[in-house]
């Protein structure tokens, strides 16, 4: 009973603060939805060859038979990445901030993906299907922090995934994940225990908007579960 994707692209395993609350939207809609699909993709741990964008982002207007290999292999990955997001009912993309910025591992799959004639402005493939953003920063960027300003990588994801590709995007953010192993950041501590069970609990409130979703219910998708 349809078909979950779920991106995972932090560079770590343990600790990881999107896989835990992805974990946590992923379980609780298999809980409630055994026989639901889940097709999984992890680019920080197999990250996306980034000369495959390059190669691929000419090849289009190539002719077939004129087309190098490397520029059909590029095309081949951006097909295959391109239909795993049109399969699927419901999205999860599970992307941290790096260096104030997108994740590069996600933004060469991102890249990629968009070279796919199914990705291109205005093609409207996954027009309002619904889909999670689960994102995790180190630091805290809110109004009047000294890193205020600093998050180049929210904007930019939201940008893509909700206007670009107009996908139905609920965020879920947590801030401060480095609190608890940064002596600097002790008084944080508690804050960030609370931003990261508030994110739970916004993965779980997720969960239920999908498992209504995919029972087909005509009731509204997502009721705005952002976490910070
Ligand atoms: C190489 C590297 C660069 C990072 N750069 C930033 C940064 O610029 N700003 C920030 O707030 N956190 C930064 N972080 C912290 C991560 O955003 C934070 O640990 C987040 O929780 C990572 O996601 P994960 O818990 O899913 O692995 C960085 C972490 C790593 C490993």
């Amino acid at each position: 009973m349809g078909t979950l994707f779920r991106l995972d692209s932090s560079i770590r395993i343990e600790g990881s603060v999107t896989r835990a609350v992805a974990d946590t939207l992923q379980v609780a809609v298999v809980e409630e939805i055994p026989a639901v699909e889940v097709v999984r993709r992890d680019i920080g741990t197999a990250p996306i060859a980034a000369s495959h964008w390059g190669a691929a982002a000419y090849a289009g207007g190539t002719v077939e038979d004129e087309r190098t290999t490397a520029q059909s292999e590029a095309l081949a990955v951006a097909a295959e990445l391109a239909d795993e997001l049109v399969a699927a009912d419901v999205l999860i993309f599970a992307v941290p901030m790096y260096n104030f910025g997108v994740s590069q591992h996600f933004k060469t799959w991102f890249d990629l993906v968009s070279t796919d004639p199914r990705f291109a402005p205005g093609a409207g493939t996954l027009e309002q299907r619904p889909a999670f953003l689960v994102t995790a920063r180190g630091g805290g960027y809110g109004p009047g922090t000294p890193r205020a300003g600093w998050d180049h990588a929210t904007d930019w994801m939201r940008r893509m995934l909700e206007d670009l590709w107009g996908l139905d995007l609920d965020v879920i953010e947590t801030e401060l994940t480095l609190a608890e192993v940064t002596p600097a950041m002790a008084e944080l501590r508690e804050l960030a225990q609370h931003q990261l069970a508030e994110s739970h609990e916004a993965a779980r409130r997720g969960a239920r908007s999908v498992t209504l979703h995919l029972r087909g219910s005509s009731e509204p998708y997502g009721q705005g579960s952002l976490a910070s």
